[in-house]
């Protein structure tokens, strides 16, 4: 939800800035703007529209080189996604420019304070009233540093801004509260960015904000007030670049340097046309990654992550889990896996709505936040909430550091690596190898389970990488599938027990991607109400489950599937290897590879999602960037 970067060094500003948008592009597509530094001038480019229509912009009228440098790409929250609108907002005399992520709850409160002491807003934005704060503290303080941490303390809501000054030439401030901002330490340079992407290219060496914390990038002999208790600092041949982090409250802050551990091809396509098509391929990896270091020699769990102490999880009287959108539907289908070896009831609220039901919460309930990013606001509040009510929470995630594992009593990390396609999809597999292991874990240490039996379910979930590989390389009859499909409205998804989720997820995926009605339900709710949408013609995806140890669950799927087609729908069934009974009523067969019932959403849903991302190419669609969409949304 709005990506940022600042910099100050020794390279072309607008260069390592706008490379760094370019990867964090994927957080919000509306507009996109720059500022530079230049001889004591800010110069500014805004434009509505994806990052390229600033690029084109900056080619036909450059901007002065420049050493300071910040930029956004913006996901609208407040005011139209136009040019006016567009990040980075100065004051009137063009002395300060920010960029923001966030909302600024109380702005329309600021703003009228502002406009009666004669300062003229010229957008619908919240953010405008930061520059113009800004401008009078530095005004008054003559630090921009410090204009910060006064304005902070004024402002409600979530935020990461970023500013410079034209009279602090050199010099990168950087603010968060609920929003994420990372800093990168290079040689004699330092940078400013929602995530590690922005910067992997130049640095992986790198230090986390905590919350309410103020950062000053201060390059070596920039004018200025003297930084106070500097905490790193890198030398080069541009000089040194000192990082000085305080509190809102102007005081020395402690701060985590970490290392990143992937490096800039990583976060690149490779050759494929999307970064969805990517991660799509790279899922047998992300699933193995994720197994790794956690089972032992003899197939036994050691979950050391979890640092919540066996007594306690023996203690457990229920399992509650929160997420959003793709992680939810991770949630739901970890409900099954959750009940069936560990017998403990498990409840699966969408974030959003968690706090709002009042939930009966206490210390004996464990709560599970999923969450991709780490920074999903919905999920961060769902957290918090349980946390007030003395629950354990367990975030499941895939960024290092993010705001949800930090603010977690433990957290078990996905090793899906960078994830840039809005749509998610390794991280989703990942989200539910690391839900089935915290599952099986719960069961080894409650006793539930059997050794033997979960060394047969580790040792099945270790085979899983093959078995996507497997599907992945069957998929081209699915492609050809999705394109005749192109000119439809409808599709509908179906599914029972794991597959209901899964039929969720490849509903929402192309809706996502593809911008068609899909929808998915559970195939025994077919005839409550859904029923009433097969007409002839209408693409029917049935998720079938297997009918080795699910007999009756098959039986009643086969009997939907020929209810549908009696009333004209085109079936495309996703049915294991070897399973003949679905055959006469499968439009469309998609075979995967047969998997132990609980583990089958593993394979299943990979043809979904490459479905989907068919569909939107053949529909003329943005692959990775759909719209009106973020991939990380740090607003409620
Ligand atoms: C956004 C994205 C979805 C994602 C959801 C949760 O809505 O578009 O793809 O599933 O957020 O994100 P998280 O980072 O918390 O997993």
């Amino acid at each position: 939800m709005c990506g940022i970067v600042g910099y100050v060094g020794r390279q072309a500003a607008l260069e390592v800035v706008t490379a760094g948008l370019r990867r964090l592009e994927y957080r919000g597509y509306d507009s996109a703007g720059v500022a530079v530094l230049a001889d004591g001038v800010l110069a500014t480019a805004k434009k509505a529209g994806k990052l390229v229509n600033l690029e084109k912009e900056l080619g036909e009228r450059p901007l002065p080189a420049a050493t300071t440098g910040l930029g956004h790409t913006r996901w609208a929250t407040h005011g139209a996604p136009n040019d006016v609108n567009a990040h980075p907002h100065l004051d009137d005399a063009g002395r300060v420019a920010v960029v923001h992520n966030g909302i600024i709850e109380n702005f329309a409160r600021l703003r009228a304070e502002l406009e009666e002491r004669g300062h003229r807003l010229t957008s619908e934005t919240d953010t405008e009233v930061v520059s113009h704060l800004l401008a009078e503290e530095y005004s008054a303080c003559g630090g921009l540093a410090e204009a910060m941490r006064l304005v902070c303390r004024r402002l409600e809501g979530a935020f990461t801004l970023v500013a410079v000054a034209a009279e602090e030439p050199g010099v990168v401030v950087g603010a968060r509260r609920n929003s994420p901002l990372v800093v990168g330490v290079g040689q004699g340079e330092g940078f400013l960015a929602s995530d590690v992407s922005a910067f992997i290219e130049y640095t992986r060496d790198a230090i986390e904000l905590g919350q309410d914390q103020v950062v000053e990038l201060r390059r070596d002999g920039a004018g200025g007030p003297d930084a106070t208790g500097g905490t790193g600092g890198a030398d080069g041949t541009g000089g040194a670049v000192a990082v000085t982090v305080t509190g809102f409250d102007g005081l020395p802050a402690e701060v985590r340097e970490f290392h990143i551990d992937w490096d800039a091809s990583a976060a690149e396509k490779g050759g494929y046309d999307y970064f969805m098509l990517k991660e799509i391929a790279e899922q047998p990896k992300a699933v193995a990654d994720t197994l790794l270091g956690r089972i032992d020699g003899s197939g036994h769990l050691s979950l050391d992550e979890l640092r919540i102490p066996p007594e306690e999880l023996r203690e457990v009287d229920k399992v509650v889990i929160v997420a959003c959108g793709t992680a939810h539907h991770a949630g739901l289908i970890a409900k099954y896996a959750v009940e069936h070896w560990t017998r403990v009831p498990c409840e699966v609220d969408l974030a959003s709505e968690f706090r709002y039901r009042d939930p009966i919460l206490g210390p004996r309930a464990l709560v599970i936040a999923i969450s991709q990013s780490g920074e999903t606001m919905d999920t961060l509040m769902a957290l918090r909430h349980a946390r007030e009510q003395g629950s354990k929470v367990v975030a499941i995630c895939n960024t290092n550091g993010a705001t949800i594992p930090r603010e977690s009593d433990a957290v078990l990390y996905t090793h899906a690596g960078p994830e840039v396609a809005v749509a998610s999809t390794k991280a989703f597999l990942t989200q539910l190898v690391a839900c089935y292991l915290v599952a099986l874990y719960l069961g080894q240490v409650r006793g539930t389970r059997s050794g033997e039996e979960i060394r047969e379910q580790v040792r099945e979930l270790s085979g899983i990488g093959d078995a996507v590989e497997r599907v992945l390389e069957t998929m081209e009859p699915v492609r050809e599938l999705a394109r005749s499909l192109s000119s439809r409205n409808t599709v509908l998804f179906l599914g029972r027990h794991v597959g209901h989720p899964v039929a969720l997820e490849g509903a929402l995926k192309l809706k996502e991607l593809a911008y068609m009605h899909a929808e998915g339900f559970a195939a025994g709710e077919l005839k409550h109400g859904p029923i009433a949408l097969i007409e002839e013609g209408v693409p029917v995806v049935v998720v079938v489950p297997s009918p080795r140890d699910r007999a009756v669950l098959h039986d009643k799927i086969v009997s939907n599937i020929q209810e549908i087609r009696a009333r004209g729908a085109r079936t495309i069934v996703i049915a294991e290897e070897g399973d003949e009974a679905v055959v006469p009523y499968a439009d469309h067969l998609v075979r995967i590879p047969a998997t132990p019932p609980l583990l089958q959403p593993l394979v299943a849903t990979v043809p979904l999602q490459v479905f989907a991302c068919e569909l939107a190419t053949a529909r003329g669609n943005e692959v990775d960037q759909p719209r009106n969409l973020a991939k990380s949304v740090t607003v409620e």
